[in-house]
């Protein structure tokens, strides 16, 4: 009992963050020429409006649902405001938040904010990013309170989790790698958090450290791995990501949809040094994908990335049509594809005109059917901005489950490259259909504490 008592007094006494005193906001004028404009960018990379904005919400406000296997955390209120955001936290205080997962008060805060990411950051690129956040518009908003199982609800817990999960920044850049590569890693590991979505994680909700990038669920849909056993059909070479990255659509990819979007809409405003070095990073970690001997369909594709063709003239342009036989076929699945899908999938236009040749999709040759069934049911809608978007109908009411079923099943057996069939769907079918329905659909979730 008083080794119990012991250890906890020391637990909590290791545990406890002081509280670190408020200040009035700074002025402007206050920051460097340039930091603003730089903390922009560096948010961007961060994705920092994208969790810390509610659907319909005040940019920065705050208050975005996070629905995880602990209970339901929301995001905070990071506009200047002094009340309910952080307008009178000083530079240290937003510097240990980022570094440390603790608020300005002292309390941990929970990994859903990916700290354990951002910690890597340097102390001028945070004392950018707190320029730019101290000189947007306040916004006043107070945080909803979390929904967690006890005992997550107490954040001292944090403190152990964090000693467990996370290696403390800042970033120490690796002698034997060249500055880019050091560049895309600072970003890519650091404010990019990239394996936050592509890293399985472990029964305590943080990465698994030994299975960095092998793919992971997220909001209903499938981060592919990005690992050496990549699931691309075509290898995925270092001026392919650069342009899925940059424009959000690649000729041999196809589209950035689902969590992606928003990852690849912010990058369209971060320099192309960022991005590239970004690429430059992922490619490394790719290596050379030990891909399966390519069947017929996807020899051509293939051999045209090796040649080095341009992204926008890769992809299913110069493809030989798939499947010949499949009006003629018996199976219901490939009548439905060769009624509904061959007409454009098989046009030979690429991407953003035309679609891409589904031999190439990594949602046919990935490891979930969660992508393939959400942009089917779904489709791609127009995004009205005025720019040459892909568009694609959804056939959510126009196909039944077993159509739907049978189509799905046709696709990866057709496409798949020998991979499994996927067992798991008519269950994943039934959670995109109700995840469709905005009342029984469940909001965006994550899965860690
Ligand atoms: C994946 C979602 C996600 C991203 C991306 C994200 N945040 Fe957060 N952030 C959260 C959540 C959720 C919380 C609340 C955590 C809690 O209550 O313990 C939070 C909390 C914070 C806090 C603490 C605020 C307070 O009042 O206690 C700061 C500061 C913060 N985030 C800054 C940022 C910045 C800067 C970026 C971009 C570089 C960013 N966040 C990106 C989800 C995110
Ligand atoms: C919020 C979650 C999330 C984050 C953060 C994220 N991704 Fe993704 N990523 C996804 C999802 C989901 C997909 C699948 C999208 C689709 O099916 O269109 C994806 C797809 C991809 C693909 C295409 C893979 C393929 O085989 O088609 C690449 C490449 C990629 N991400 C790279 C990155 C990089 C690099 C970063 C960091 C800068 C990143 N992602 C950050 C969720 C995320
Ligand atoms: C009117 C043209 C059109 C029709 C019909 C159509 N699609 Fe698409 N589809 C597109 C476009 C455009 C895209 C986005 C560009 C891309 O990714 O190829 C797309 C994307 C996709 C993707 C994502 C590919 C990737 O990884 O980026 C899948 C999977 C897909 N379609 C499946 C289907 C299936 C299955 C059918 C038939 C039931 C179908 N589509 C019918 C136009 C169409």
């Amino acid at each position: 009992m008083i080794v119990i008592a012991a250890l906890g007094a020391g637990f909590v006494a290791y545990a406890w963050r002081s509280p670190i005193a408020a200040i009035a906001q700074p002025e402007p004028a206050s920051f460097k020429a340039g930091e603003v404009e730089r903390g922009a960018q560096l948010a961007a990379i961060g994705d920092c409006n994208t969790c810390h904005t509610a659907e319909n919400g005040k940019l920065f406000a705050g208050g975005r649902a996070f629905v995880t296997p602990f209970g339901t955390i929301y995001s905070t209120n990071i506009t200047p405001d002094a009340e309910t955001g952080i307008g009178n936290w000083s530079l240290a205080a937003f510097q240990r938040a980022m570094r440390e997962g603790v608020d300005r008060e002292g309390n941990y805060l929970y990994p859903a904010f990916p700290y354990d990411h951002f910690t890597l950051t340097r102390d001028d690129d945070i004392g950018a990013l707190y320029a730019f956040l101290m000189t947007r518009e306040p916004a006043r908003q107070e945080a909803s309170a979390n929904e967690l199982v006890f005992p997550l609800n107490h954040r001292v817990l944090l403190a152990g989790w964090k000693l467990l999960f996370v290696s403390p920044g800042p970033y120490q850049a690796q002698p034997d790698r060249d500055e880019l590569w050091n560049r895309g890693a600072y970003l890519a590991e650091g404010l990019g958090h990239c394996g936050a979505c592509h890293t399985p994680r472990n029964a305590f909700g943080a990465e698994d450290s030994g299975r960095r990038y092998a793919g992971a669920d997220i909001d209903g849909w499938h981060a592919y791995r990005l690992d050496s056993t990549a699931d691309a059909h075509v290898p995925w070479s270092e001026d392919a990501i650069y342009a899925y990255l940059r424009s959000g659509w690649h000729g041999d990819h196809g589209v950035a949809r689902g969590p992606m979007a928003p990852v690849v809409e912010n990058l369209a405003s971060v320099p192309d040094d960022d991005v590239r070095a970004i690429a430059h990073y992922i490619a490394g970690i790719m290596g050379v994908p030990k891909l399966q001997p390519p069947s017929a369909p996807q020899a051509p594709a293939v051999a045209m990335n090796q040649s080095g063709a341009r992204p926008q003239s890769a992809g299913s342009q110069t493809l030989p049509p798939i499947a010949p036989d499949a009006a003629t076929a018996s199976d219901l699945g490939a009548r439905l594809y060769a009624a509904s899908c061959a007409a454009c999938h098989e046009a030979g236009r690429a991407v953003p005109i035309g679609a891409i040749n589904l031999a190439l999709s990594s949602s046919i040759t990935g490891a979930s059917p969660d992508n393939l069934l959400r942009i089917l049911l779904t489709g791609i809608p127009a995004k009205g901005d005025g720019q040459r978007n892909p568009i694609m109908p959804g056939f959510a009411n126009t196909m039944s489950d077993p159509q739907i079923l049978a189509l799905a099943t046709y696709l990866r057996g057709r496409f798949g490259g020998q991979r499994p069939g996927w067992d798991d769907l008519p269950a994943t079918l039934s959670q995109v259909r109700t995840d469709m329905n905005p009342k029984a659909g469940r909001q965006a979730s994550a899965a860690r504490p």
